[in-house]
């Protein structure tokens, strides 16, 4: 990042730097890891710390950020369980704002991303590759603990219960984040992502307590960033932002 510019953390999370841009924000996150980079994205120094940019038109997160997502989001320290790893481009971020003190459990289901993911893993020592089926969430409960938030971006027809087994599950509650990069694409044509939206805020109500959904549109097509904190809740609060601005069934045993 280039000497003077006035680049600072954004409010609550230490890790992840933004710069006010013309077109918007320049994000960053503090690196945990070493170089190459993970996707081509630009790595910069501020003072003692390393800063990768966090692109937008890569990552459903980032793009969340910049159209307004504020909370929850990853926190130094956390421990959190990321569903759709694929080939680490998020995961590493994520990895990053939770820090040297955190760790992040990386699961992919699919061999071949997963590979990378392991080679990645190398040079990101608090990134925690999972081979295994998120469908499937009582089949790596001897790897995975009771973490402080889940991130979910697997793009699949049943994303909504997915996620919410593995909250059953793994999230601490009350009080965990969860975060969903709902693919309304995948969730059927008959309705309209709008309309998709809804039905799934509905499905999360009396679960989670929902922050504002935040349209993603047009940086990734028919996407949403939805989530809030574990633990109850209701639909009220929610309504959708295209700008800044009940009981558990099942614990670990
Ligand atoms: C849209 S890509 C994820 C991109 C990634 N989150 C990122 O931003 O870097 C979705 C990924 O979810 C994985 N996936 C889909 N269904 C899954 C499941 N049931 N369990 C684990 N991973 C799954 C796919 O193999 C794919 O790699």
């Amino acid at each position: 990042m280039r000497a003077g510019a006035r680049a600072h953390p954004l409010p609550g999370t230490a890790r992840l730097w933004a710069k006010e841009v013309d077109r918007g924000l320049d994000l960053w996150t503090e690196s945990v890891g070493a170089l190459p980079p993970v996707y081509g994205e630009r790595w910069s120094t501020l003072g003692e710390r390393t800063l990768r940019q966090f692109e937008p038109a890569r990552s459903k997160l980032a793009a969340g950020i910049v159209r307004g997502w504020e909370r929850p989001l990853p926190a130094p320290g956390e421990r959190w369980l990321y569903l759709g790893a694929a080939t680490g481009t998020t995961a590493s971020h994520v990895a990053d704002l939770v820090g040297p003190t955190g760790s992040v459990y990386a699961l992919e289901r699919s061999p071949r991303p997963f590979s990378r993911l392991l080679a990645l893993a190398r040079r990101w020592p608090n990134l925690l590759p999972v081979l295994a089926d998120a469908r499937e969430p009582s089949e790596y409960a001897d790897l995975v603990p009771e973490v402080d938030g889940i991130y979910a971006d697997v793009a699949q027809p049943d994303q909504v219960a997915l996620v919410t087994a593995n909250a059953e599950l793994y999230l601490r509650e009350p009080g965990g984040s969860l975060l969903v990069a709902l693919k309304t694409a995948s969730l059927g044509r008959e309705l309209a992502p709008g309309a998709h939206l809804a039905r799934a805020e509905r499905q999360f109500a009396g679960r989670v307590w929902l922050e504002p959904s935040v349209r993603l549109d047009p940086i990734h097509r028919a996407h949403y960033l939805v989530g809030g904190v574990w633990g109850g809740g209701t639909t009220e609060r929610t309504t959708v932002t295209t700008r800044r601005g009940p009981s558990r069934a099942r614990r670990r045993r």
